[in-house]
């Protein structure tokens, strides 16, 4: 049985039977052109014969929107039993987009890019499953998917060791200032070994806080250990006093605590002011977690003495942001799990939950009630 869907207006690229994906950002698989939307065709080498096969046996075959290619062959894999149509380009979907295609998804693979609020989810009334390819699920309204009993996964594990190195390596780098020590090599600054040359601070016997001992909060404890600090942290339970003791006391604090509206701007004035002068903020959680104007003013006015922020708020953050000429200040683009590994598996897991969902069985990774 060949099971033809129709094209919503504006689709993306969808392929029936084997799905061809290519790792990197942006990359297009085998029977894709980037910037063709509208376009519906098979994945060469027998799509479409492969979607009769699958028609035959599955008869629940529902269409699936993903909002990005995703690393590794996961999407080869739901796409042997559903139709997979894959936002084609580099930059994510508008908003205006994905309410667009909201009325044809029965599944979607989201990303932390994507802002599925409860517009969108009411524009979509044959949704049944959402996967969201990433372990934080702030970006999506879960009140409004639990109202319409619409299952929602994420991808927790499989990235813990990826980010807690990155932390870590945030954090290594802050403290031995090699974004300094690196230009100066560039610009013709290194003349000779100089014994007051940048000088940073040492790892063992400083005490890393830890803001959120969840799955990365322990595995970034972990590796303070293996470094000699002495390790202090809070959790979910802790309260407003026990933030303030690990602010005065930590020489490195690290944000792992989710984003809600709890823990918006948790870091802002009051708490940069109540931090060592010489402490140093590393931020891998997310950008909310911090005001970043308070965080600019703290840099600038030396309340505490370095930062590094794999996030932020907006991403990616403005060119003009008051935070990009703060000193001792390191941003990266959002890439905590950015290792192949990592983002592979996530995409197993993503399509794993979204597999289940669509089925009515319960995802192996649903997110937390
Ligand atoms: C997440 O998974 O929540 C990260 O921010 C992206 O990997």
């Amino acid at each position: 049985m060949l099971i033809v869907l129709e094209n919503p207006p504006d689709s993306g690229l969808i392929f029936g039977g084997r799905f061809h994906a290519r790792a990197g950002a942006g990359g297009c698989g085998p029977g894709r052109r980037p910037g063709r939307g509208g376009a519906r065709r098979p994945a060469r080498g027998g799509g479409r014969a492969g979607l009769r096969e699958i028609g035959k046996n599955r008869p629940t075959l529902a269409r699936c929107f993903i909002t990005r290619t995703l690393p590794g062959t996961a999407l080869d894999r739901l796409a042997q039993t559903h139709e997979v149509d894959v936002w084609p380009q580099h930059l994510p979907p508008t908003h205006e987009d994905l309410v667009k295609r909201a009325p044809a998804m029965e599944g979607l693979i989201s990303l932390p890019t994507d802002p599925i609020d409860a517009e969108l989810i009411e524009n979509a009334p044959l949704l049944r499953a959402i996967s969201n390819y990433a372990v934080g699920y702030d970006n999506i309204d879960l009140q409004a998917a639990k109202a319409r009993q619409i299952p929602v996964g994420h991808t927790p594990d499989v990235l813990t060791n990826a980010t807690a190195d990155l932390a870590f390596a945030l954090l290594l780098a802050v403290a031995r200032r090699l974004p300094e020590a690196m230009a100066a090599v560039r610009a013709g600054e290194w003349l000779t070994w100089g014994p007051s040359s940048h000088l940073g601070v040492e790892l063992a016997n400083a005490t890393l806080g830890i803001v959120g001992l969840g799955r990365i909060g322990q595995a970034v404890a972990r590796r303070g250990e293996g470094f000699g600090m002495r390790v202090i942290h809070t959790d979910s339970r802790s309260t407003a006093d026990d933030l303030a003791s690990l602010l005065e006391s930590a020489d490195f604090v690290s944000l792992h605590a989710p984003l809600t509206e709890d823990t918006r701007h948790l870091i802002d004035e009051t708490v940069l002011n109540a931090m060592k002068p010489t402490a140093i903020l590393i931020n891998t959680g997310r950008g909310g977690l911090v005001d970043h104007d308070a965080l600019a003013a703290a840099l600038k006015g030396g309340s505490i003495a370095g930062a590094a922020l794999d996030v932020t708020e907006p991403e990616p953050i403005p060119l003009d942001h008051p935070l990009l000429d703060a000193p001792n200040l390191i941003i990266t683009p959002h890439i905590g799990s950015a290792t192949t590994t990592a983002r592979e598996r996530m995409a197993e897991i993503a399509v794993d939950n979204l597999l289940a969902g669509l089925a009515g069985e319960p995802m192996p990774h649903a997110v937390p009630d």
